[in-house]
């Protein structure tokens, strides 16, 4: 039987990297890749018994460039893709009145255009039963202040996702929104001010809520996925 596929973007750190093992030892094959070349290679190395499943790029999702060439080395390997991970994330804080553009633009960018640069170069392969998982938050429902270039980014993401879902019924593709509250992973490391991490939910047991939604119903879509830490917000 031929194997399944997913695509997941950022699969080389926090929630993206745990999916990214959690697929392949279901025996699903991957492909994954995030900016960093360093840290592609890391993941090479770490998953390298699974070397014949697992297909790592370098590539920054906000390049359109970047993105062709993923999609099409993708469309080369393979006919279908069974789930589609848009997990790639980033953040910088800032009041309203320090925002520098160019950190406003990279957030927006990378949260929400290469949402839309990478679903949209992998729809012919989206097929009958495939699923397209969007990486959401807290801060796609709530405003938090000094977050206001991420809130907007995931706030939009949230629209079209759910633009997504109605475009992707008459194909049977399922389209799930996770909003997760905070998890301690790296994306925190460079943000100003004081985080409780050890108050925060765990990247693999965040990441196992959304493997299990994707991948072990047929006959349900997990529209919505909301997780939050038992002590809430941060
Ligand atoms: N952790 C939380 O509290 C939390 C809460 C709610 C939602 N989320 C969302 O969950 C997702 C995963 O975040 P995480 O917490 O696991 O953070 P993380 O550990 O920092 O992982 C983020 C991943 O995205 C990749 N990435 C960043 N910029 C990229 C770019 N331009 N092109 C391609 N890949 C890029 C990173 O790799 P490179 O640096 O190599 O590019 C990394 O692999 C994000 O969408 C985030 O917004 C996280």
């Amino acid at each position: 039987m031929t194997k399944k596929v997913a695509v997941i973007s950022g699969g080389t750190s926090g929630i993206g990297k745990k999916m990214v093992s959690m697929f392949l030892k279901a025996g699903v094959k991957v492909v994954t890749f995030s900016s960093s070349k360093s840290k592609v290679n890391l993941l090479k190395r770490e998953l390298r018994e699974y070397s014949e499943d697992l297909i790592c790029y370098q590539g920054d999702v906000s390049s359109q460039r970047d993105i062709a060439r993923i999609s099409t080395n993708v469309k080369k390997h393979f006919k279908k893709v069974n789930y589609l991970v848009n997990n790639s994330g980033t953040n910088v804080l800032n009041p309203i009145s320090k925002i520098k553009a160019k950190d406003w633009k990279r957030i927006i960018d990378v949260n929400l255009t290469g949402v839309f640069y990478l679903t949209q170069s992998m729809l012919t392969l989206l097929k009958k039963d495939s699923v397209i998982l969007n990486m959401g938050s807290l801060a796609s429902r709530s405003g938090f202040p000094n977050w206001s270039a991420y809130c907007a980014s995931k706030f939009g993401l949230k629209g079209f996702t759910e633009a997504l879902r109605e475009e992707m019924r008459p194909k049977q593709v399922r389209v799930v929104h996770a909003e997760i509250g905070a998890t301690d992973t790296a994306i925190w490391n460079n943000l100003d001010g004081k985080w409780d991490r050890s108050g925060m939910m765990n990247d693999a047991e965040v990441a196992h809520i959304l493997f299990d939604s994707i991948t072990k119903v047929k006959s349900v879509n997990v529209d919505e996925i909301f997780l939050m830490p038992p002590n809430g917000i941060i």
